[in-house]
């Protein structure tokens, strides 16, 4: 029951498509028509407003900390991989990337996943944001960056002894990784856009 109630947690956070939302409210129409047609801030940002961009990272970074932070304050359970506190994290992550409100058709995770990581444990997110700036400011892009990110979550996770959370933060990379497969293409290709700009 726990478990569920972590899950379910999690996803009702998570679900809030607040790049979506902030956009409208902005005045920039639906941001699925613009750019790449994601909800999430690199996107956001493609309507030239830094302050929206800004304000998505914080909000899609929040949901993710809150239920996490939530779960582990009301559930008091052994930190197991099936308890409450990770089903919680893939909770949010499922609900940024699916949303029940958008017919399932949400975003790819990553600032999501930045603020399931502070929220499960602190080093965990430091490994996730120093990776994030340093891929972000030697390569300047965002698609890039996020997926090194995931992965560094996952493998400082299983490094620094944390076994409960690695099945969580492993099944988020995957899912991470298979929703950014149009992104892959670009940078195989080279036509990637670097933060900021284009499509
Ligand atoms: O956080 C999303 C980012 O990794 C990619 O976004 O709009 O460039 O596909 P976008």
């Amino acid at each position: 029951m726990e478990q569920f109630l972590g899950l379910l947690l999690g996803y009702a956070f998570g679900s809030i498509p607040f790049g979506l939302l902030l956009a409208k409210a902005g005045g920039m129409g639906d941001i699925r028509s613009v750019g790449s047609g994601n909800i999430g801030a690199t996107n956001v940002l493609r309507t030239g407003s830094k302050k929206l961009a800004a304000a998505t990272l914080l909000l899609d970074l929040a949901k993710g900390l809150v239920p996490v932070l939530l779960a582990k304050a009301m559930f008091d359970q052994p930190e197991t991989a099936l308890g409450p506190v990770p089903l919680a994290a893939l909770g949010a992550v499922l609900g940024h990337c699916f949303p029940i409100w958008l017919r399932f058709k949400g975003g790819k995770g990553v600032a999501t996943n930045a603020g399931v990581s502070f929220g499960l444990t602190w080093p965990i997110g430091l490994a996730y944001a120093l990776v994030w700036i340093a891929v972000a400011y030697l390569s300047r892009i965002s698609s890039l960056a996020g997926m090194c990110a995931v992965i560094a979550a996952a493998i400082a996770a299983a490094a620094l002894g944390y076994a409960a959370y690695v099945p969580a933060l492993a099944i988020i990379a995957v899912l991470v990784l298979w929703l950014h497969r149009a992104n892959i293409g670009r940078l195989v290709r080279g036509e990637e856009p670097k933060i900021g700009q284009g499509k």
